[in-house]
């Protein structure tokens, strides 16, 4: 079996998956709640976080697979990209794991852990297809050739989705991470209500930023009795600009690839929105779109091991370049 270990942001994880991509188990353990107070997520705290729990997560994970560390044949962690000090406690785990037992370690990039989210349990689609990624960090249209390769075809110049969800959360008062509030808050609203702006950006690139600006003063023209009736309209409003943003791209992408199976990853493919704007598209399952371990030991699946003890000395990275 295979262990995996995340740590990249404010998640700590650990997943048992097999070598045929069934989910042994997967413990996620969120610092959300932690980060909350500070409308983000405070790049120390979360290090010192994941240094308490790392270990408990792995034999969490462990307890709930039914087996010990002597089932365990590779370990996969997150190398990269994401909080360099959260990244290392991670790494550190894992090369200790490894390293007690002498097995391959395997660094997973976190984004080719989204993509292999999809080949999960059975799987949902498999390569070639485009991959949109939008995630908190990240928003990419991949052109996935095979398991564990793939090519960027575009990406956000500024804010991933995730983020404007997040920010666009912040200025309606629904606390962080918002994606999951706006979303929920969104149902009751008239996603006709306001017009909120898209940037056109050359290519198959995204742009944000701007919305969140649009949204900004949409907030700052009502009183406050006045927002509170039209939250839910500014909610419905601001994701649907996203959610046409995100599935008019994938539709551009499809007409300039030729490739049509579209599969959805990472955070933001869980909106109910996204999901209803592309009926086509395969998305990954729901306990798979943020982050988690199952996702990382999947992609190790196809991503080569480090024998030890080459894998001693492995660093970590923030972004891809
Ligand atoms: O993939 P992920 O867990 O972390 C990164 O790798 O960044 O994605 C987290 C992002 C957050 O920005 C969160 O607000 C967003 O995914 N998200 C959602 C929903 N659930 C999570 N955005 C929109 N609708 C949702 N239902
Ligand atoms: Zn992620």
């Amino acid at each position: 079996m295979i262990l995996g270990i995340e740590t990249s942001c404010d998640e700590t994880a650990a997943a048992l998956v097999t070598e045929d991509g069934d989910v042994r188990a997967s413990v996620v353990a969120s610092q959300a709640d932690l980060h909350a107070r500070y409308g983000g997520v405070v790049p120390e705290v979360a290090s010192r976080r994941h240094l308490e729990l790392v270990s408990a997560v792995v034999g969490e994970a462990l307890g709930r697979a039914g087996e010990t560390l002597d089932a365990v044949g590779r370990v996969a962690v997150t190398q990269g990209p994401g909080l360099v000090g959260a990244l290392l406690v991670g790494v550190s785990a894992a090369k200790a794991l490894a390293w007690a037992r002498r097995l391959p370690l395997v660094p997973v990039d976190h984004l080719e852990g989204h993509v292999a989210s999809l080949y999960l349990d059975g799987g949902v689609l498999e390569p070639p297809l485009l991959c949109l990624l939008a995630s908190g960090g990240h928003t990419l249209l991949l052109r996935v050739d095979e398991h564990g390769r793939s090519e960027v075809l575009g990406s956000t110049l500024d804010d991933a989705a995730g983020e404007a969800f997040d920010k666009g959360a912040r200025l309606l008062g629904l606390g962080y991470p918002g994606g999951a509030a706006i979303d929920r808050l969104a149902r009751q609203g008239d996603a006709t209500a306001f017009s909120f702006p898209v940037a056109r950006v050359p290519g198959l690139d995204f742009s944000f930023s701007g919305l969140k600006t649009a949204l900004r003063y949409a907030v700052a023209e009502l009183s406050e009795p006045e927002l509170e009736r039209r939250r839910a309209d500014l909610a419905a409003s601001y994701q649907h600009a996203i959610v046409r943003a995100l599935a008019g791209r994938v539709s551009d992408a499809v007409r300039e690839t030729e490739l049509d199976r579209v599969a959805v990853v990472g955070g933001v493919a869980a909106n109910s929105a996204l999901r209803t704007a592309l009926p086509d598209a395969a998305f990954a399952p729901l306990d798979y779109c943020t982050d988690n371990a199952a996702m990382i030991a999947s992609a190790a699946r196809f991503a080569p091991a480090l024998s030890y003890p080459d894998y001693l000395g492995l660093d970590v990275y923030a972004s891809r370049r």
